[in-house]
């Protein structure tokens, strides 16, 4: 059969793009960040990859998130393997971007705005001196800015604030945008993705990967890549084994501020605030168990409006122009699934990256095609078996 003209087009530029000629067959179940990027990896090392989505690519948690690349302030505690996770996507993200930019041929926010984590109490300082010396060891800059210093870097911030720990590679994109030019990206390197499909379900996948969608379409490959969020959990009757993801909702929303009023993403014990080019101020975020209704309520919002003023005192009486909530997938341990299925190396998991799905996608998408290829990761994945529950 001839291709159509959108087809022959894509081929062009999967050509142009330099694309090689097909290796496996790949299907992706699940259309957010993480099963985007993972397609786009796949696709661009030459592999014949079909996404399946059961409503629209990055309609859940991806669309949703404040698009903080941040792992210094986000993984706090241990210098472990997931530390190592969250620095090494950190540090691939500039050339990700630029490729993810050049072959969708749209462009979306990415900030290298850097990050301030504010204390209020001298006690705190304890705790920022110690992070900023296991850090330190990992190559990571910080420096802890206090008095003049710190308000000429953000002159708005609330005269409390005694101290900040600032990480100027911590930055952010903005997330809708990011998704939408990894869906183009995807498309125009050649993934087939099929998305509204209401509800796709694995028919066979011990010998031959078989799925089926609710119009009864099939789709068969060679392997298959389970990045469903916070639904991966689904899988556990299929693949007979333990799944523990759960969907923690994040109610967040955000401020219409003036240009330049807030410069970097500020970090405070209650919450964050991330400044975004199209003038709005994104704060987030609430953590709560209300199963899969992403609903806004009241009681989520009024406790970030209420602490605001503590960090910016313009933010008193303000109100946020808009409200919305996404599905974060945290597994029982916070870590993410990563890797192959034992005994069943062609099926392939990359789910349950919490809150740090946006930050982690070009890493696991790296992992997940390494897996695919054959190929050593790059760090320890031991962490991310996704056969450990
Ligand atoms: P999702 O984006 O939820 O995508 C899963 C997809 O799978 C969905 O589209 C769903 O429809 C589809 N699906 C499910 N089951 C099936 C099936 N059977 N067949 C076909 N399709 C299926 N992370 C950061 O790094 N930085 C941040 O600043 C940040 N802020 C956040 C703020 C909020 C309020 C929230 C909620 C999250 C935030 N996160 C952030 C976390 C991040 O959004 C998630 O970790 C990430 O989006 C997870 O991506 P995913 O692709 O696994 O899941
Ligand atoms: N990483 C920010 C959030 O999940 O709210």
């Amino acid at each position: 059969m001839k291709p159509s003209y959108q087809n022959r087009q894509r081929l062009m530029k999967a050509e142009k793009a330099g694309v090689q000629g097909m290796k496996e067959s790949i299907i992706i179940l699940g259309g957010g960040v993480i099963g985007l990027a993972a397609a786009f990896e796949c696709r661009r090392r030459g592999h014949d990859v079909t996404l399946l989505e059961k409503v629209s690519c990055g309609g859940q948690a991806s669309g949703a998130a404040a698009g903080m690349l941040a792992p210094f302030s986000e993984i706090e505690e241990d210098p472990d393997d997931f530390f190592r996770l969250g620095l090494r996507s950190l540090r691939l993200y500039s050339q990700w971007i630029e490729d993810v930019k050049k072959n969708s041929e749209t462009n979306f926010e990415f900030s290298n705005s850097g990050s301030l984590h504010v204390v209020y109490h001298e006690a705190d300082l304890l705790s920022l001196e110690s992070r900023q010396r296991w850090q330190g060891e990992f190559g990571v800059e910080a420096e802890i800015i206090k008095g003049r210093e710190l308000f000429d870097l953000e002159p708005k911030l609330s005269k409390d604030v005694i101290a900040a720990m600032r990480y100027p590679e911590e930055s952010h994109v903005y997330a809708p945008g990011y998704v939408k030019a990894l869906e183009e990206a995807c498309r125009n390197l050649g993934v087939t993705i099929k998305d509204h499909l209401e509800e796709v379900t694995v028919k066979e996948w011990e010998s031959a990967v078989l799925l089926q969608a609710k119009n009864g379409e099939t789709f068969t490959a060679d392997k298959l890549v389970i990045s469903s969020g916070a639904w991966a959990k689904e899988m556990e009757n299929v693949f007979q084994m333990n799944i523990p993801i759960v969907p923690i909702r994040g109610q967040i929303c955000a401020y219409e501020i003036n240009n330049g009023e807030v410069q970097h993403i500020v970090y405070s014990p209650q919450g964050y605030l991330v400044p975004k080019e199209n003038g709005s101020l994104i704060n987030g975020a609430s953590e709560d168990i209300a199963g899969f209704n992403t609903e806004v309520t009241k009681k989520g919002i009024d406790r970030l409006v209420k602490w605001n003023k503590n960090v910016f005192p313009f933010l008193e009486g303000k109100e946020p122009f808009h409200s919305w909530a996404g599905l974060r997938p945290a597994t029982q341990d916070g870590y993410p699934l990563i890797g192959k299925k034992k005994e069943a190396a062609h099926i392939i998991f990359a789910a349950g990256h919490y809150r740090n799905g946006i930050l982690l996608s070009p890493v696991t998408a790296e992992i997940v095609a390494d897996t695919i290829d054959g190929k050593e990761a790059e760090i320890p994945l031991h962490l991310f078996d996704p056969n450990r529950f």
